[in-house]
């Protein structure tokens, strides 16, 4: 069953890796067709996420080329494949994750598309969805915190981040905020940081050393740190013994030649999760969902948008997102 659709629409992909150069808008691409338990979805805000900037570059391989870039978008169902579930007709609005989200139209699974309660607006839902649920799973899941914990976030203002500084202050933990300006850590105070630190990145040394000082040279809990490469030799130091370094992310670059007997000493934990590891199935994603909406609708949590950009400002949003310069999330709108 379908609404009318077009044959082609707008879009952004590559045809090969490289620089922000790669990104081609384009008004020519085939519109895809939703097969077994899929949706076709008629994008109206696209949620632009660092992982984008990897299958760019090449970070993450491409499964083929030209490649729509986009993991997440929320809109309206134009058209469904055979058997998808009875809450996702055509005309519902949804929220879902999947590739190929920079463009009018997008293909997703049933199994990662959510129905939207009239209380949120589909904008809300597309900036909020998998950052939001990140940050739900990582305390949940990852190393599930509990109040009273220190835990120390990397990158605390950005699109993730803001949301463990808020879900950490409702568990009652106490956030160690780091990012790479003060007025980024004081908008991670804001949203619910306890203290802040600079990454001194000049002297790993002296950040390593104040992270101690606050937690009377315990160490933290846990750290949740998405800088990778550049940060985690100093987040490690700051571990507590049997606590957890959660590594989810490699804004700085991947972290490689790691020796498992450096965990050894204060026998740590070391995690390297993904959302989609958590949510795989509609049974896991649906709950998560539904306690998203809640805690924005009813704890007032806030889903802050640092710009909506037309699609066709695509290589703008990404150098903003790329030079560190953006907080909270940034939007397309085809
Ligand atoms: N594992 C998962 O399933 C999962 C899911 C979602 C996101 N993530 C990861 O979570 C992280 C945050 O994603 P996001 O979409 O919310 O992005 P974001 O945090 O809004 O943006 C990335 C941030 O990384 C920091 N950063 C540190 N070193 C950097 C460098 N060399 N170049 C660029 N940025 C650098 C910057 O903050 P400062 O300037 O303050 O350092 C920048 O604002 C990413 O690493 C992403 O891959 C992982």
């Amino acid at each position: 069953m379908a609404t009318s659709v077009p044959k082609t629409m707008k879009g952004v992909w590559i045809e090969k890796n490289g620089g922000i150069e790669e990104l081609q808008y384009r008004t020519d691409i085939p519109v895809p067709e939703p097969k077994e338990g899929q949706v076709l979805v008629k994008n109206e805000f696209i949620g632009i996420n660092y992982i984008d900037t990897y299958f760019r570059t090449g970070l993450y391989p491409a499964p083929h080329f030209p490649y729509i870039l986009g993991r997440e978008g929320a809109g309206t169902i134009a058209a469904t494949g055979p058997n998808t579930p009875s809450d996702l007709v055509p005309g519902t609005r949804v929220a879902y994750m999947a590739q190929t989200a920079y463009a009018e139209y997008t293909v997703a699974e049933a199994n990662s598309t959510v129905p939207l309660p009239e209380s949120i607006d589909t904008k809300t839902a597309a900036a909020a969805l998998i950052q939001a649920l990140t940050a739900l799973t990582l305390i949940r899941e990852s190393h599930p915190v509990k109040k009273g914990d220190w835990v120390l976030v990397t990158a605390a203002a950005g699109g993730v981040g803001l949301w463990l500084c808020q879900l950490l202050r409702a568990v009652g933990a106490r956030t160690i905020a780091t990012a790479s300006t003060e007025e980024k850590r004081q908008l991670a105070k804001a949203n619910g940081a306890e203290v802040t630190v600079e990454y001194h990145e000049e002297d790993r040394d002296k950040f390593v050393k104040e992270v101690l000082e606050i937690t009377g040279g315990e160490g933290v809990h846990v750290v949740f740190d998405s800088v990778g490469k550049a940060t985690f030799d100093a987040v490690l130091a700051t571990v507590r013994r049997k606590g957890s370094l959660v590594s989810f992310g490699n804004a700085s670059g991947a972290v490689t030649g790691f020796a498992l007997g450096r965990l050894a000493p204060k026998n740590i934990k070391l995690l390297r999760p993904t959302l989609f590891g958590y949510i795989a199935s509609r049974e896991e994603l649906l709950p998560y969902a539904d306690e998203l909406w809640n805690l924005i609708t009813k704890d007032n949590l806030t889903v802050r948008i640092h710009e909506v950009y037309p699609l066709e400002d695509v290589q703008r949003a990404t150098r903003d997102i790329e030079s560190r310069k953006t907080t909270g999330k940034l939007l397309l709108k085809p």
